[in-house]
């Protein structure tokens, strides 16, 4: 079901996870006549309840859950259902102690929140078939079913278990990648240290050691438990699609490297019939909305560019993070529809009704303690009122401009130990870039490194790359020969995927296409500073915890260290190879100034310069059937103005549409009020 969207809602999804379990019913009624007001047409239902469902095991109890499906059913709202797999019940780790996960150094945790799930367990497998097949046998049918909605965030807050069941799974899928003992001991660099392994039942999970343990076996426990998981999904997956023909199986992902760092994504987005995202914005952070975006942008890549849906986002504070600051008006609109501008079939929320009890009753809610009096229902109504005017969107595609190369397992390997500096920090450098493409109103695909197709985009920029392999340096090199942009930064194709440093000098898997090597790394002393000057003309650009001696073999210098360990020669180089160029950034350049090399790269790459826009207006396309939508999100304080033609890269010539939020038809310019949204459809 490579494109299954939520089955018979015919607009864009618009609700959020729902707990009736926690309400008496009396207040289900209720719940129903509200989301109506609201224009709540999905909620995703039954998450959190295996204990209400299967009281005792193998005893069911779907009285409740038949009576409140069935008052939404009547209230016409649809239900993305949930296996509960997430949390067992109390009486299953009564039973199977060995089933809660231990963590690396040897804790087992207890229950008594949620997540407590050891993915080798067999236990826990006969269970989740268990519960899974009741529920699909009982509403895999029923009519107000728009799909599944497997678990919940697998791997957050943690994925891996190192207790011995998971050891001898472990083996096994070692056993399965590397065949023989003297595979598993080149790849793993077991010379090294003296671990040479002679037997099967001599490895270990990379349990607390001493002092740093096999890089290569962290990274290879690192896929396993990524894979475990992976493998208890596909068999839910698989039970619902026997039971529950046609209806889409999604589980929600937290793609935003910021949220979660245990699961390789470009994986799991295989495996979905519909990619589904969990964002929760950054409260504390300054242009928190730039993040959003990265992740939403995450979102829809992993799906290879099909329509996703946001599953969850706050309306207001999130009570898990340091300070759960407010929204202030009109942010969680624009926070819903930059999601939607960027692929998401509809916006949905956690949750629907704020707990009394429990540990996020502090969180915030589509309907908060405050009742319907109040600021955030006020604005949940018109939100919903909002999305319901875009029904037409649904099936169309968001347009990017540029594509940024990610790879979880490169990040994974990156933060093992002992790293040439501890500042190394690739999802810092990844949200740099990502910013100042967003700064430049370019809209971002992020791609594998496996990834073809790459000559549809004029620039590539691989900002944190440390894991290549020679195959993804060979497609980089080919795209730029044939006519490419790429822009690399530092400590990229260093390592293969064994995390062994590729033959020969760094940086082993890019060299050829960069046309140079690296001497040395030189990282810079804590607080320390470098200057980077432009002999050519250019900024003054400053950059700080990272240089390198870099020794040009074709590429030419276009930034030079002007002071520092690496003073006197290349910062910042371009090679011309083929029909294109790569450039590379040899230092942490800081964000202000990251974008003159931007400009730079961005300009050979013949992308438009969009300097007469205001920063902070964020400019987005959909394309579809009926056309080209534009979404202009206006995060600023004041009014802001754009020439419809030729805005986000839109094909219209004529620069006009029909606003769909206001239904006024726009001509020439577009004016986006303070804080506001604006989606026009562009006359063709
Ligand atoms: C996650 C979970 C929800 C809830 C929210 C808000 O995304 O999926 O169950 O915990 O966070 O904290």
């Amino acid at each position: 079901m490579p494109h299954a969207t939520p089955r018979g809602l015919g607009r864009l999804a618009f609700g959020g996870d729902y707990n009736p379990e926690q309400w008496p019913e009396e207040v289900w009624r209720e719940d129903v006549a509200l989301m109506r007001e609201a224009g709540v047409n999905l909620v995703s239902l039954g998450i959190f309840s295996w204990a209400r469902i299967e009281p005792r095991r193998g005893e069911f109890d779907f009285g409740w859950l038949d009576r409140v499906i069935a008052l939404l059913h009547e209230g016409g709202i649809r239900i993305d259902l949930a296996t509960p797999t997430v949390v067992p019940p109390a009486w299953f780790y009564r039973e199977h102690p060995e089933a809660l996960p231990v963590s690396r150094d040897g804790t087992r945790w207890a229950f008594g929140s949620r997540g407590a799930i050891c993915h080798s367990s067999p236990a826990y497998r006969e269970a989740i078939t268990r519960v899974t097949t009741a529920l699909g046998e009982r509403y895999g049918d029923h009519p107000a079913l728009a799909m599944w909605h497997v678990h919940n965030e697998y791997g957050v807050p943690v994925l891996e278990c190192y207790c011995d069941v998971s050891a001898a799974h472990f083996r096994r899928w070692l056993a399965d990648r590397y065949g023989d003992l003297e595979a598993l001991n080149a790849a793993w660099g077991t010379a090294f240290w003296g671990q040479v392994y002679g037997a099967w039942d001599e490895i270990q999970p990379p349990r607390l050691t001493p002092t740093v343990a096999n890089p290569a076996q962290r990274l290879d426990f690192a896929r396993f438990a990524s894979d475990s998981a992976l493998e208890n999904f596909r068999h839910e997956r698989d039970l619902l699609h026997g039971l529950s023909p046609g209806v889409p199986v999604t589980t929600n992902f937290m793609v935003s490297p910021t949220q979660c760092d245990t699961m390789d994504y470009w994986a799991w987005g295989r495996e979905v019939d519909l990619v589904t995202n969990d964002h929760y914005l950054v409260g504390e952070e300054d242009r928190n909305h730039v993040n959003l975006s990265m992740a939403a942008d995450l979102s829809r890549a992993v799906g290879e560019g099909r329509p996703w849906l946001l599953l969850e986002h706050s309306t207001s504070g999130v009570n898990w993070q340091r300070r759960g600051i407010a929204k202030r008006p009109g942010e969680m609109a624009r926070n819903s529809l930059a999601h939607v501008a960027r692929g998401s079939e509809g916006a949905m929320f956690f949750q629907w009704r704020a707990s009394r009890a429990g540990a996020e009753k502090y969180h915030s809610a589509m309907l908060p303690h405050a009742g319907t009096d109040s600021r955030v229902w006020r604005e949940v109504v018109r939100l919903g009122a909002d999305i319901g005017r875009l029904a037409e969107l649904r099936g169309s595609r968001t347009v990017a401009d540029v594509a940024v190369v990610w790879d979880w397992q490169s990040w994974w390997a990156q933060k093992l130990e002992w790293r040439p500096s501890e500042e190394l920090n690739a999802r810092e450098r990844a949200e740099a870039y990502y910013a100042a493409l967003f700064d430049r109103h370019l809209t971002v695909d992020f791609v594998a490194p496996d990834a073809g197709g790459l000559e549809r985009y004029p620039l590539v920029v691989v900002p944190a790359l440390y894991l290549a392999t020679e195959g993804a340096g060979r497609r980089l090199r080919s795209y730029v020969e044939g006519g490419g942009t790429l822009l690399v930064s530092y400590f990229s194709g260093i390592v293969d995927e064994h995390d062994a440093v590729h033959p020969g000098p760094h940086p082993g898997a890019l060299r050829e296409v960069l046309g140079l090597t690296v001497e040395e790394f030189q990282p810079l002393h804590a607080e320390r500073a470098v200057r980077l000057t432009a002999p050519g003309g250019g900024p003054e650009l400053a950059a700080d915890t990272w240089a390198e001696t870099v020794v040009l073999r074709g590429a030419e210098p276009v930034w030079e260290y002007a002071d520092g360990p690496a003073a006197g020669g290349a910062a910042v180089t371009r090679h011309a190879l083929g029909e294109g160029a790569a450039w590379y950034v040899s230092a942490r350049i800081g964000r202000a100034d990251l974008d003159a090399v931007l400009a730079r790269a961005a300009a050979d790459a013949g992308l438009p310069e969009r300097d007469e826009l205001p920063r902070d207006l964020e400019l987005v396309r959909r394309s579809g059937e009926r056309g080209d939508y534009l979404f202009a999100i206006n995060h600023n304080d004041a009014e802001a103005t754009l020439p419809l033609a030729g805005a986000a890269g839109s094909r219209s010539g004529a620069g006009s549409g029909e606003e769909l939020l206001t239904g006024e038809r726009v001509s020439g310019k577009l004016t986006v009020p303070a804080g506001g949204v604006r989606v026009v459809r562009l006359d063709g």
